[in-house]
């Protein structure tokens, strides 16, 4: 069983006992509600660092007003089980208060990577997750962090602010977690009634279109990103959010996929429920 820790008194004395004995420290930052693609990155985190902290935080500055915040799906008694058994030592599930007393008015802000995509629809969200992760990087000083491809602008964004405020983690991104069907794991997959479930699959038959055309010589973003938006718009109760070509590294759009990795980022709406997905494309070998 993980430790559990509440307060930021206990998570600082947890990391003054662990550094104490020369141990190097793994962190994997969540929201909880945990599934295998958050457990993908605490065995990991294990791997890397002899100790492995999580946290649990439902981030309340990464919410827009409309946004799901008082229904986000909460579950500690389970994600701690989840976590004992992947190997996490210890689980900071803080309180609002601890991470956000009064008074609070610090933030920080990754300014052109937070640009576009999902900080173009979601006003405000990036400055939320660049916050948190600062603090939890603050209170944790860990020698690693690991972050999912899943949320593909938001590991840049972490990327980013690691190295602009020189806080030294090694940010590690690693690989999407899929339903056996394709569909990308979420905490947000919950929300889905069975009919919606069926139509979130549309995400994933697009990304694997627009896979199949780049391979056999399509690489220009227009054809690959019509390929995903036919996919999303041929099933009723989907609407497109955004579909996008982008350098893998800056996030920049792109017009074709060339020498340098590019990244197809997709958004949508399956009823009321937003989904996110993503690929990277290569240029074809031959
Ligand atoms: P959350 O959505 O709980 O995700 C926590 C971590 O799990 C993130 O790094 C996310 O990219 C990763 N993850 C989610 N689904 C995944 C999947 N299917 N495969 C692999 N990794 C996956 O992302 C957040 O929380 C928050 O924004 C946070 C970083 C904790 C800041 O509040």
């Amino acid at each position: 069983m993980a430790e559990l820790f509440r307060t930021v008194e206990d998570a600082r004395a947890f990391v003054r006992r662990e550094r104490g004995q020369g141990k190097t420290l793994a962190l994997v930052p969540t929201m909880g509600f945990l599934h295998e693609g958050h457990l993908s990155l605490m065995r990991e985190g294990k791997k890397r660092a002899d100790v492995c902290a999580a946290t649990i935080f439902v981030n309340p500055t990464q919410f827009g007003p409309k946004e799901d915040l008082s229904r986000y799906p909460r579950d500690l008694e389970g994600d701690l089980k989840k976590c004992g058994q992947a190997g996490v030592d210890a689980v900071w599930a803080p309180e609002r208060e601890q991470v956000y007393p009064p008074g609070y008015q610090t933030y920080v802000d990754v300014t052109e990577l937070s640009k576009g995509l999902c900080g173009e629809r979601r006003p405000g969200h990036f400055r939320g997750v660049a916050t948190v992760v600062a603090k939890l990087f603050a209170l944790f000083r860990p020698d690693v962090a690991l972050f999912g491809e899943k949320d593909f602008q938001q590991l840049r964004v972490i990327q980013r602010l690691n190295d602009d405020l020189n806080l030294g983690v090694d940010v590690v991104g690693l690989p999407i977690i899929r339903e056996p069907d394709g569909l990308a794991m979420s905490s947000r997959n919950s929300y889905l009634s069975a009919a919606e479930r069926e139509r979130s699959l549309s995400l994933q038959r697009g990304l694997k279109a627009a896979q199949a055309l780049c391979a056999r010589g399509t690489v220009n973003a227009r054809d690959l990103v019509g390929a995903v938006r036919a996919e999303l718009e041929a099933v009723e109760g989907v609407r497109t959010d955004y579909v996008e070509l982008v350098d893998s590294e800056t996030l920049a759009p792109v017009i074709r996929v060339a020498d340098r990795p590019a990244r197809l980022l997709v958004a949508a709406y399956v009823g009321a429920t937003r989904l996110i997905d993503n690929l990277e494309l290569r240029e074809p070998s031959e």
